[in-house]
């Protein structure tokens, strides 16, 4: 079984070329392609991943199975009292619908209990049914819409799931 580890500063370049991967072959029937090459951009630069590992409030994990990363996850402290997003969760094509997104998601739920979060938010495409299912059969609730401008004329318009952690 693969076990969720902490992402060190050597895995930047392995975490950027994996969401490459991941994001043209799964979001390539939702948003366009200009739209997922701006949003790897935006979000899985080398540099910025460096960062947000470095940071007090960001939080990536990843996925290892056979001492290869076939996924990751990050968590984000939000401006409200005992909440963390779940901003990131994505697993290699060939690793999906085998359970281990659970794994990442009951990693996060042990982080959470050990640093007294209670409540996990996230955001996912509407369109993103295979996921919306897998964050339904986590225990997730699906809440109202968000539709988020992005900038370079993208919007992003996705749900609001929570979960509360007891
Ligand atoms: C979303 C994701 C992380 C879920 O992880 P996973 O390991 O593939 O999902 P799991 O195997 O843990 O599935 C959990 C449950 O979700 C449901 N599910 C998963 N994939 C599904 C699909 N394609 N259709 C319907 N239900 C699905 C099933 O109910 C499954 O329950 P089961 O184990 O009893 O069959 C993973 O599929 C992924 O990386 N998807 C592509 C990227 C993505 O969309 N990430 C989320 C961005 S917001």
């Amino acid at each position: 079984m693969p076990s969720a580890l902490p992402l060190t500063l050597d895995d930047t370049n392995l975490i950027t070329a994996l969401a490459n991967t991941i994001w043209h072959k799964h979001y390539r029937s939702i948003i366009s392609t200009e739209q997922i090459e701006y949003m790897l951009n935006q979000r899985y630069h080398p540099t910025l991943i460096r960062e947000q590992i470095l940071s007090h409030n960001i939080w990536w994990k990843k996925l290892v199975l056979n001492k290869k990363i076939i996924g990751f996850s990050c968590c984000v402290i939000t401006d409200h009292p005992k909440e963390l997003k779940l901003d990131k969760l994505y697993l290699h094509p060939h690793h999906q619908g085998k359970g281990y997104g659970a794994i990442l998601v009951d990693d996060i739920k042990q982080f959470m209990h050990h640093h007294a979060f209670e409540k996990l938010i996230l955001t996912v495409n509407k369109k993103n049914t295979s996921a919306i299912a897998a964050y339904l059969h986590y225990g997730f609730k699906k809440n109202n819409d968000i539709v988020t401008d992005i900038g370079n004329g993208f919007v992003m318009d996705d749900y609001l799931m929570t979960m509360t952690i007891k």
